[in-house]
């Protein structure tokens, strides 16, 4: 499927479960805070129509959100542009309806993989499709939807490093006392002088990660185009999911290119401009 097809990966009615989740705001308390009537808010939940401008505006209020934003999302006014990178490759990983990356160095000699997953014959094929060194096989959580291939992978590249957060990685069972545990900030050499740096956002899970390489940001299921991952951590919360953006990528320079776990790719910059859960 080629990039610029990709839809967002949260429709409005996505954006304003997971706002009213994260905010402790049930259908009822929404409706008493903004006029709206209840079965309108129940209906926006089950895709059947959407906030007009007003509407939105008087969400975003009650639930923390950006109005404008919110709005936008509501009349599906925004889509980031087409977004590629020369030396990072997408790739679907079936039956997850969620990206895989696999980037490149010096020429294509040097690679590393983001997130294992899939049916695994085919990540295999994809693997061996080049004369390259597989250095590093990276993580962002601990959902099967971005790591249940590992085993496999590590089987077929015994070289290449598996690297993880401390707090997700029993997710991959034996494999975890092999892996290569970063903390927040931590890099990893790769090529000749150039890194990889770990950054612990946590939220989506305890032991989410992003990782930069370059202009590149792998961000997982923490920041997605015009969206933030559900708060399905054990001990973090929607609000460190939240914190995770603002304090930790959305400091990045505004030119570094978001490729998240679902959806299609932005920038750091369309994003503190577009996503309503950050005003
Ligand atoms: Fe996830």
């Amino acid at each position: 499927m080629p990039i610029q097809s990709i839809p967002l990966e949260d429709t409005f009615a996505d954006v304003l479960r997971k706002a009213m989740r994260g905010a402790g705001v049930n259908e009822k308390q929404l409706s008493d805070a903004t006029g709206i009537s209840a079965a309108a808010i129940a209906d926006w939940l089950k895709e059947n129509g959407a906030a007009d401008d007003a509407q939105a505006r008087a969400l975003a209020a009650v639930l923390r959100l950006d109005g404008g934003k919110l709005a936008d999302s509501a009349a599906q006014r925004w889509t980031p542009p087409h977004i590629e990178l020369s030396d990072v490759r997408r790739h679907s990983q079936e039956p997850h309806p969620s990206n895989g990356y696999v980037f490149f160095l010096d020429g294509g000699r040097e690679a590393a993989l983001v997130d294992p997953a899939g049916i695994p014959q085919n990540l295999l094929r994809l693997l061996r499709d080049g004369d390259y060194h597989l250095h590093y096989i990276l993580i962002t959580h601990k959902h099967p939807d971005h790591c249940d291939a590992t085993a496999d992978v590590a089987a077929a590249f015994p070289a290449a490093k598996i690297v993880m957060h401390a707090l997700d990685v029993h997710a991959i069972g034996a494999l975890a006392a092999k892996a290569t545990l970063l903390r927040d900030g931590e890099t990893l050499p790769f090529g000749g002088d150039a890194t990889i740096r770990m950054l612990h956002t946590p939220g989506h899970t305890d032991g989410s990660s992003s990782y930069l390489f370059q202009n590149a940001l792998f961000s997982g299921d923490t920041l997605f185009a015009a969206s933030v991952g559900g708060a399905f951590g054990d001990a973090s919360t929607y609000e460190d999911i939240l914190n995770s953006v603002r304090s930790k990528l959305f400091t990045l320079p505004g030119d570094t290119v978001v490729m998240p776990g679902h959806g299609p790719p932005s920038t750091i910059e369309l994003e503190r401009q577009h996503n309503p859960f950050f005003t």
